[in-house]
């Protein structure tokens, strides 16, 4: 079958192999479901924006593709119940936060035995003493700080690098996103690094501090390092922030090999390939970071992220201890580590992050997978599904996606927010920004039926084959 593009300047044209008129008209029919299935979020939502700037806690709680945000009334493992008294088979788990589930019961338990031993005191509880050795024995490296959010424990890590190896720029995957960090907020335009343009009040020039290339393209890795003036390769082992785009066999040991040859720190983030398995990708994968941060899932759900290193980057930090001035550092924060926190991340690591969870996760996540992928088969639209562990993403596009730039033309929005409305009527909620479903331990096999199931349903209506 001829495959089915963009047609343009037609009345009606094709673009992914589905008409554009169908999409707009999809849309159209879900928001109209969405309003009448949901009158308390309404209100609620509209009653809202008395206090709160544009109406939300947090300004990209209105970048969901719902005519107004969907208001929870609680989530306990994979459901989400909403304050309309529906459920959702939660598939977002908080775009990672919750990849454990919601209110596990280990984490339950530990927030009811701490709740009168004080949440924050700028000292270190015995419990959270032992949490250095469990990260160590998990994750490989030697030394370990812990911050508040993953966009921390990134800021921290490179102003580290940078402090050890005297470089001042740090190289990013075009593509990439690793949080609220100023330095990883350029990309690729026309083969041109430029500062993000939906950055606001950015006065500094960031492309004075910060090279990007594309993933999988070692040509320009080498060529950059060869420069000597890169503290520090920042990377996600899988591209997860745009489409999914898996790395290319040989490319995480070639990137090592000329990190170290060419004295370049190596900082993997695996706040979102944790999904890979309890160690992470890096640890079913065999790579060996210099800095590795995790974030999001750390603490069961609860605000923490922990960030480790190597001897090598201890070594400098001891001397840079030694000849700095007093006063502040840059690393920081005063949250940071607080006892609740660390008893959380105790928790997590001994009773979450469990090889039969994962097994379960991973399970769940191949069906899922599989699921979707026949339903693109009989379809015939020319999309696919990436996978890293108990991580799923369909993208509109054929695959597989070889960096940034190929995620970036991948993307097709209005298909998208159309398909994700059209799921949440349907009962399932998957991640808002790009199409990413998460399984985790209370994931059930009809959950993910539920999903698969759904997900046919919308594509035939999208293609027609359903009339
Ligand atoms: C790979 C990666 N790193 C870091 C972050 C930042 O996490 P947080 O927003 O919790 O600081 C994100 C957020 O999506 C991420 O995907």
């Amino acid at each position: 079958m001829p495959e089915k593009r963009l047609i343009v300047g037609a009345p009606d044209c094709f673009d992914r192999g589905v008409l554009i008129s169908r999409v707009a008209a999809l849309r159209a029919e879900e928001e109209e479901r969405y309003r009448r299935s949901n009158p308390k979020s309404q209100s609620l939502a509209r009653d809202g924006r008395q206090g709160f700037y544009a109406g939300v806690p947090m300004h990209w709680m209105l970048d969901w593709p719902l005519p107004f945000p969907l208001v929870v009334a609680d989530a306990i493992g994979a459901t989400l119940r909403d304050v309309d008294g529906r459920t959702l088979a939660d598939f977002c788990l908080g775009d990672t936060g919750s990849m454990f589930g919601h209110s596990p019961e280990p984490i339950a338990r530990a927030i009811e035995e701490h709740a009168r031993q004080g949440f924050s005191y700028m000292l270190p509880s015995a419990k959270g003493l032992q949490v250095g050795d469990l990260l160590a024995a998990r994750f490989g490296l030697p030394y370990w700080q812990v911050a508040t959010t993953a966009s921390d424990a990134n800021r921290f890590a490179l102003r580290l690098a940078r402090a050890v190896t005297g470089r001042a720029k740090i190289l990013i995957m075009n593509g990439c996103y690793h949080g609220a960090v100023d330095e990883t907020y350029v990309a690729l335009m026309d083969g041109h690094t430029v500062n993000k343009p939906g950055l606001i009040g950015q006065f500094e020039d960031l492309t004075q501090s910060t090279v990007v290339i594309e993933f999988n393209d070692l040509p320009s890795l080498e060529r950059a390092l060869r420069t000597h003036t890169i503290a520090c390769v920042i990377t996600e082992p899988v591209l997860t922030n745009c489409a999914m785009v898996l790395p290319d066999p040989d490319y995480h040991a070639q990137l090592r090999a000329l990190t170290r040859e060419t004295g370049t720190l190596l900082l993997i983030d695996e706040t979102h390939t944790i999904s890979s398995g309890p160690g992470g990708y890096t640890k079913r994968y065999g790579l060996q970071p210099d800095l590795f941060v995790l974030g999001k899932p750390i603490a069961g759900g609860l605000a923490a992220s922990v960030w480790g290193f190597s001897d090598d980057v201890a070594a400098g930090w001891d001397r840079i201890r030694r000849e700095k001035a007093a006063g502040h550092s840059g690393i920081g924060t005063t949250l940071s580590a607080n006892a609740l926190a660390m008893h959380a991340i105790y928790t997590t690591l001994n009773e979450l992050m469990t090889d039969a969870a994962y097994r379960h996760m991973e399970t769940c996540a191949e069906r899922l997978a599989r699921g979707l992928e026949s339903s693109i088969v009989r379809h015939q639209v020319p999309w696919h599904v990436a996978r890293v562990g108990a991580r799923v993403e369909f993208v509109c596009e054929r695959g597989p996606l070889k960096n940034g730039s190929e995620a970036y033309r991948a993307h097709a929005p209005l298909l998208e927010q159309a398909i994700h409305l059209a799921l949440l009527n349907r009962g399932c909620l998957i991640a808002p920004f790009h199409n990413m479903m998460l399984t985790c331990q209370a994931t059930t096999v009809s959950q993910v039926d539920l999903l698969i199931d759904s997900f046919d349903e919308v594509v035939s209506l999208l293609v027609g084959s359903a009339n």
